[in-house]
């Protein structure tokens, strides 16, 4: 295995599978919101319509995707590089994650849910995984038909913050924040072996 560019992340740097996670899902996220934006600004059109029809599988694959980099999260908490800046500064940002997290996982998980449940069935990339049919179970439906559009746009307000404050650990204050996501750890600061 190349030292320089691990698979498990380092107190240096995230490693290649949370990196690889990370930016993957941040791409599947632009598709996701553009399937969104289209379906209020542009609906009953021809590019709306190209998108909306990937809204369930794409969303399915981020609901997927949130699982696993939660699990690896988690299996590489106490190697993960720590938050720059003052204390509160540091616990707001792990604070912000937290909810980043918890929304990732609540708005496509209310929405699966609410397919599950009301009758027409749930199918993802042409796969059936509900078959439609039976009385609508508001049990299943009532809480995304509530929160998952409203979830869905503070996420989105949500990424922005983040994608902002990255640019600022940037741009501004150069502090290696973002490297350690772009290019994880900097080999010179590598123990020598
Ligand atoms: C992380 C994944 C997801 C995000 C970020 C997301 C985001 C959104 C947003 C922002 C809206 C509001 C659009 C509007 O105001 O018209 C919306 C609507 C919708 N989404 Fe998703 N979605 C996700 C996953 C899913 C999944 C997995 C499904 C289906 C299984 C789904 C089904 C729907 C449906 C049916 C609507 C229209 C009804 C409503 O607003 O609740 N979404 N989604």
């Amino acid at each position: 295995m190349d030292r320089t560019r691990p698979l498990a992340d380092t107190p240096l740097g995230y490693g290649l599978v949370s990196r690889t996670l990370h930016w993957g899902m941040a791409l599947l996220f632009v598709w996701q919101f553009a399937s969104a934006i289209l379906r209020v600004v542009a609906e009953d059109t021809a590019v709306e319509g190209f998108f909306w029809n990937t809204h369930y599988s794409v969303g399915f694959t981020l609901w997927l995707l949130v699982l696993l980099r939660g699990a690896w999260g988690l299996a590489n908490l106490r190697r993960r590089p720590a938050h720059e800046g003052p204390p509160l500064q540091a616990r707001a940002a792990t604070a912000g994650h937290l909810v980043l997290y918890a929304l990732m996982i609540v708005v496509p998980t209310l929405a699966i849910l609410r397919a599950a449940g009301n009758g027409r069935g749930l199918t993802v990339y042409g796969l059936q995984l509900v078959a439609p049919g039976g009385e609508p179970n508001p049990t299943l439906t009532a809480p995304a038909n509530l929160a998952h559009g409203f979830l869905g746009w503070t996420l989105l307000v949500l990424i922005a913050g983040h994608v902002a404050m990255a640019l600022h650990h940037g741009l501004v204050r150069r502090d290696g924040t973002l490297t350690r996501m772009t290019r994880g750890p900097d080999a010179r600061s590598l123990p020598a072996e």
